[in-house]
């Protein structure tokens, strides 16, 4: 990294209409927050924007069925959500608001800068859903309907989720609103569209090569392979979008004839980056174009996989028909995280939201990292994940409390034991090289991992520097020589090394877990890490010097975390047993998937069929087939042949013997070439598995089932 560059970091700008989840969490905000948190401690210049996302249809149609107004919706869940992040150590330079005036005017002079300029914008009259019960033009995510492309049921007006086809509403079969429920009506309306057709070779150029205007500009390779696939299927099929709404809530379209439109939100929102940096660059007095504008000013923007084409094809062309701007260097997106199995599910309770958590967990000891070391351990960074209240046991007792705790609370108690807490001198260091040319090289890894948006790899090594200092402390085992030898050298040694290794985690762990880096400094009677502070500490390790100098005094042992397991103390189990019986309770109210119950039948149609108890005696497979078997089923007065689709589940050979209940009066079908004489009862479950149904006691063949 080049230290002239300027880093410009954002993070999707969350809808100010509910609260967030874990999922978004570990999603867009955690990962910017650890990277952005690497870079400070590099001594970068780098200003990390993010805030609400206040317009778009959804807030006003809560605000509709809640009968409040838009103001009082978005005032609660920007506080809400600032309030959790900040809680939870999400370190953003500003959390900014696209209600603001300045957004309001940013997002405007970008339209009108698009639309003077010519050739950016049309204006295009055409019909569109209205619903004439709330009398209002419907945004596209309010008109479900059927997909075209692939026949789900519930597919949005500008996007099926089940084939992820872009759509127009009007190519929704059977559209619905959602508002009302009716069936909508097309009414002709007018509205700018972004001609992004327009721009498809270069950013073609730019998403495959990496280049713009055959400069080179990024690494393309550095991408994450999802969001390039994601990318180029989108470019094969760019076309002109609609950046108006007809809509009350928004920012006013700043154009003739524009009445009662305002922008679209998926164009004002990315603006709100820019416009959050420039308050950020009043309050902090800088120049917010230098982190916009300049050559230096790399631009990378965290968000989850559905916003992948907003950011690396809507926004960047929107940047670069306005001129001047830069174009992002990286979107490394993440993936989904599912909890317990399923998605995260307000409505059915499914899941845990920031403010949530923060709440249930309030005295847990440092909830804070235990959160987030559990979320960035299993981060959807290139598939999906799963968040397990198991695991987040495992990886806390395991990881945090047996190694990373461990460590650090065995040197300070034994430096505070042995040397009255003075850092002791290392003299004929030698012994020790191979450990501290490991945790160089540890540390030079997790650096790497770091810049490559590999979290979860770099996790790995700040456990892996723990390891190496338990092992090296086990190895030597001060305390079997300390009691015969208290002024050992080898002992001064180790705990020396050891100091250094504490030191070192106390920085690299300030990007993942923030809250336990402040408390090990407070350990090691250290400020708490700042700007800077690893640059130094590498700059220290190449010279070969002491990161904490002998004749230090560090500070008196305190627990960083405390385990759950515990033998003694049993609230902290309690809790996440807590949390799974909650969910379990949720899967016991559910009622089961089934198929709906079938129309009323009579007594006398119920007779008709003749229902008797037999037995296999013989079983094939029918050639040419793999689903069909032909059996020969005794029913006591004479045998059947019987040709059953039951091949994909049971074997010929494991079926002479069975008993089996069948209809005898069927009337007779052939199939393939073989004349069935009636029919096997089986049960099927929604998987589409089966089962034979067969008499649990059995008074022989034939018997007739009444
Ligand atoms: N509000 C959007 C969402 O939650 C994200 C907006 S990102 C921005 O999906 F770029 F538009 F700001
Ligand atoms: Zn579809």
């Amino acid at each position: 990294m080049n230290t002239t560059k300027r880093y410009t970091v954002t993070s999707a700008l969350p809808y100010a209409n509910g609260a967030l989840h874990l999922g978004h969490l570990a999603g867009a905000y955690l990962p910017a927050d650890i990277f952005v948190r690497y870079l400070r401690l590099l001594g970068k210049d780098v200003v990390w924007v993010c805030g609400s996302d206040e317009h778009g249809a959804a807030i006003t149609i809560r605000a509709k069925k809640e009968g409040i107004s838009p103001r009082a919706i978005i005032d609660k869940y920007h506080e809400l959500n600032k309030g959790s992040f900040e809680r939870l150590g999400i370190s953003f330079d500003i959390y900014h608001r696209t209600s603001a005036d300045l957004h309001h005017e940013t997002a405007q002079d970008f339209f009108k800068h698009l639309d003077a300029k010519g050739g950016e914008f049309e204006e295009k009259t055409n019909e569109q859903y209205y619903d004439e019960e709330y009398n209002q033009f419907l945004a596209d995510r309010y008109i479900t309907g059927t997909c075209p492309k692939c026949a789900h049921t519930e597919a949005y007006g500008d996007q099926c989720e089940n084939c992820g086809s872009d759509l127009s509403p009007t190519e929704l079969i059977n559209p619905k609103s959602t508002l009302s429920g009716k069936t909508p009506i097309l009414k002709e309306t007018t509205h700018w569209y972004f001609k992004l057709d327009k721009h498809a070779a270069w950013l073609q150029e730019w998403i495959e090569n990496g280049q713009v205007e055959g400069k080179e500009h990024h690494n393309p390779k550095a991408w994450k392979n999802h969001v390039l696939g994601q990318c180029l299927s989108w470019l094969s099929d760019l076309r002109p979008r609609a950046i108006t709404r007809d809509l009350d809530w928004g920012i006013p379209v700043p154009a003739k004839g524009a009445d009662g439109k305002v922008l679209y939100v998926w164009f004002d929102a990315p603006i709100g980056y820019i416009s959050a940096t420039k308050q950020w660059a009043i309050d902090n007095n800088k120049n917010w174009e230098d982190y916009w504008k300049s050559e230096d000013a790399e631009l990378i923007h965290f968000i989850g996989k559905d916003n992948i084409v907003f950011h690396c094809i809507v926004f960047p062309a929107m940047l670069k028909a306005h001129g001047d701007y830069v174009l992002p260097t990286n979107v490394p997106a993440n993936q989904f995280l599912n909890f317990e199995g399923r998605k995260f599910s307000k409505s059915k309770g499914w899941g845990i939201e920031m403010h949530q958590y923060l709440e249930e967990f309030k005295d847990f000891p440092n909830k804070e990292d235990a959160l987030r070391y559990a979320l960035i351990r299993n981060m959807p960074e290139s598939k999906d994940a799963d968040f397990k209240w198991d695991e987040f046991v495992e990886f806390h007792d395991n990881e945090l409390v047996a190694n990373i705790g461990n460590f650090i609370n065995r040197v300070v108690v034994l430096t505070n034991k042995y040397y009255e807490g003075i850092v002791p001198e290392a003299i004929n260091n030698e012994s020790a090289a191979s450990e501290l040319a490991s945790v160089h090289t540890i540390i030079t890894e997790l650096c790497q991992e770091i810049e490559k948006y590999n979290f979860r790899n770099a996790i790995q090594k700040l456990m892996e520097l723990s390891s190496v200092g338990n092992t090296y402390l086990q190895d030597v085992s001060p305390w079997k020589i300390w009691k015969e030898d208290p002024e050992c050298q080898a002992v001064k040694n180790c705990l020396h090394n050891c100091i250094q290794i504490v030191g070192f985690l106390s920085v690299l762990c300030e990007p993942f877990i923030p809250f336990s880096s402040d408390k090990i400094r407070a350990l090691l009677n250290l400020p708490k890490v700042n700007s800077g502070n690893l640059a130094s500490l590498l700059d220290l390790f190449k010279a070969q010097k002491s990161l904490i100098p002998a004749g230090h005094k560090i500070g008196d042992p305190t627990l960083l975390f405390a385990k759950i397991h515990d033998r003694k103390d049993h609230s902290r189990l309690e809790l996440i047993e807590k949390q799974k019986a909650d969910l379990q309770a949720i899967l016991d109210a559910e009622v089961p998937p089934h198929e709906p119950v079938k129309d009323t039948t009579t007594y006398d149609d119920f007779v008709k069929l003749d229902i008797r108890t037999g037995t296999i005696v013989e079983a094939e497979k029918v050639k040419k087939t793999d689903k069909l078997l032909k059996l020969t089923v005794d029913v006591g007065f004479e045998k059947r042949t019987i040709v059953s689709g039951i091949a994909k589940h049971y074997k010929p050979e494991d079926l002479v013997g069975q008993e089996v209940v069948l209809l005898v009066n069927l009337a007779p079908r052939k199939l393939r070439g073989v004349e069935s004489q009636g029919m096997i009862l089986t049960a099927e479950n929604t998987k589409g598995e089966l089962c034979l149904i067969s008499p649990k006691q059995v008074f022989g063949n034939g018997f007739v089932v009444k």
